[in-house]
């Protein structure tokens, strides 16, 4: 099938990669020209793994193909993906005006048939509006149809996320449009889910909530567990056993972040609020997210007595591990906090750090976690990359000024720390985890 991604973002490229590799024709626009060259030389303007090797595969093999003008994705393809940004207003809203920018070209160049899809996570009822927009300058309907897919990959495992599905979730308004997506998804194995665009972006927009509702949930239960001495790891793995409960998405840390969740549940509370009903739980998980990194830095405050001219080593910039993506990750509050108490940090991050030079300039950047260590009062690990989890503690004491360290994501263990000398603090740990 020929497919057009408009929006060659984390998902757009994700998303357009993916459906060349199974075999489809896919052109890629971007209003980027930078990422345009680059992407035409087979080049990522993103860290996701695996997908500079499947952009060079399938660009070699003709599949893929890399353009700056929608015109020329509505002349060649007959889905159109819509993968452009909705990033937050002021007030927490949606921004449309991109999607609403790009229905209009695409409108402007409709000479047949093209199905209009939404894979941007949008608010309910956006659908309905990019429909209203395109007919307004198109007004043969026949020549259109528009309908809601939305994505569910995670930054990191995004192309294995969009290989292996848990679900697939079509919102359409005709046959027309439910048979061509049938057809695009017919070598996936996972459920397919065809309802109307409604019901399909509130499915995105819930889920997305939902997973939020459960990391929030344990943040909270972790500080519990730091006031009363309980373990949270030991907690999180009693609860998870329960299959209503489940144990994804119970690891307590800093908070969350990442272009997803943060905007997701702005988003979805304001649309709740403006349909008349009050989502007061939504509320209150962004601001126990919030309440969870000052919780962090206090943390760090309280051992360090003064962090004024204290150094401070940073392991992990990015928002979580296997992406260079810094989009509302917890580790700028986290650094902007420890900043204002006059601290100084030397951070290492493996993919982020050339993202979070354009954000923090009076940050020192190291070339790996242990020249992050040197001659440091405290280190703080902010992500959880794998490499991190295998750093020789020994040495990374030796290089310290001070064995402090605060584990944000816990990812070692208490008993090994203590006993290699550091003064160990983390997020609701206490004791070896039970299994
Ligand atoms: C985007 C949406 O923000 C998110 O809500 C949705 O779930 C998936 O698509 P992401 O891919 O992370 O997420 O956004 P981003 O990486 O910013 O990519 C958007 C791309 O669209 C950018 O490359 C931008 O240059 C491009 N763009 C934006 C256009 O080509 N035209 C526009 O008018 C606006
Ligand atoms: C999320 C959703 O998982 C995905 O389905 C949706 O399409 C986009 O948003 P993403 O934001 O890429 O994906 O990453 P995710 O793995 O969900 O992590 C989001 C944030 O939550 C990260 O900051 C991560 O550190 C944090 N997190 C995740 C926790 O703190 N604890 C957990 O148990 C899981």
């Amino acid at each position: 099938m020929k497919i057009g991604i408009i929006g060659s973002g984390y998902v757009g490229l994700v998303t357009g990669a993916c459906f060349a590799h199974l075999g489809n024709q896919v052109i890629c626009v971007d209003n980027n020209l930078e990422k345009i060259t680059l992407l035409k030389k087979g080049k990522p303007p993103i860290y996701e793994p695996g997908l500079e090797e499947m952009l060079q595969e399938n660009i070699k093999r003709k599949r893929l193909f890399f353009a700056s003008r929608i015109e020329q994705a509505v002349k060649n393809a007959e889905v159109l993906f819509i993968c452009v940004n909705t990033p937050p207003k002021e007030n927490g809203e949606a921004d449309l005006s991109y999607v609403e920018n790009v229905s209009r070209e695409i409108a402007r160049n409709l000479k047949e048939y093209r199905l209009i899809v939404e894979k941007s996570t949008v608010p309910v009822q956006t659908g309905e509006w990019i429909h209203k927009t395109i007919k307004l300058i198109q007004p043969r309907e026949s020549l259109f149809d528009v309908a809601s897919n939305p994505e569910f990959l995670r930054e990191g495992s995004a192309i294995h996320d969009f290989l292996n599905p848990d679900r697939i979730i079509l919102g359409v308004s005709s046959a027309r449009a439910g048979k061509l997506l049938r057809q695009l998804y017919a070598s996936f194995s996972a459920p397919l889910v065809v309802t109307d665009i409604k019901s399909a972006e509130i499915i995105k927009h819930a889920s997305n909530s939902f997973l939020a509702t459960k990391i929030a949930f344990i943040n909270v239960v972790s500080r519990i567990c730091d006031a009363t001495g309980a373990d949270i790891e030991n907690v999180a793995y009693g609860m998870g056993l329960d299959p209503r409960i489940g144990p994804g998405f119970l690891k307590a840390g800093i908070g969350f972040g990442g272009f997803c969740f943060p905007k997701d549940l702005a988003a979805f509370e304001r649309m709740a609020e403006k349909a008349g009903v009050p989502f007061g739980i939504l509320r209150e998980v962004l601001n126990s997210n919030e309440e969870q990194k000052k919780y962090f830095i206090q943390k760090v405050s309280n051992a360090l007595w003064n962090l004024r001219n204290k150094t401070i080593g940073v392991l992990g910039l990015s928002f979580k591990p296997n992406t260079d993506d810094m989009r509302f990750a917890p580790s700028i509050d986290i650094i902007q906090g420890l900043q204002r108490e006059e601290a100084l940090i030397q951070a290492y991050d493996p993919q982020a750090m050339p993202k979070c030079k354009t954000i923090f300039k009076k940050v020192k950047y190291a070339k790996d976690a242990y020249q992050a260590a040197e001659h440091t009062d405290a280190l703080a690990v902010l992500t959880e990359w794998d490499e991190f989890k295998k750093l020789d503690l020994k040495r990374i004491k030796k290089l310290m000024r001070n064995p402090i360290l605060f584990d944000g994501r816990n990812i070692f263990d208490p008993a090994e720390a203590r006993k290699l000398g550091f003064h160990y603090y983390a997020m609701g740990r206490k004791l070896r985890r039970t299994r």
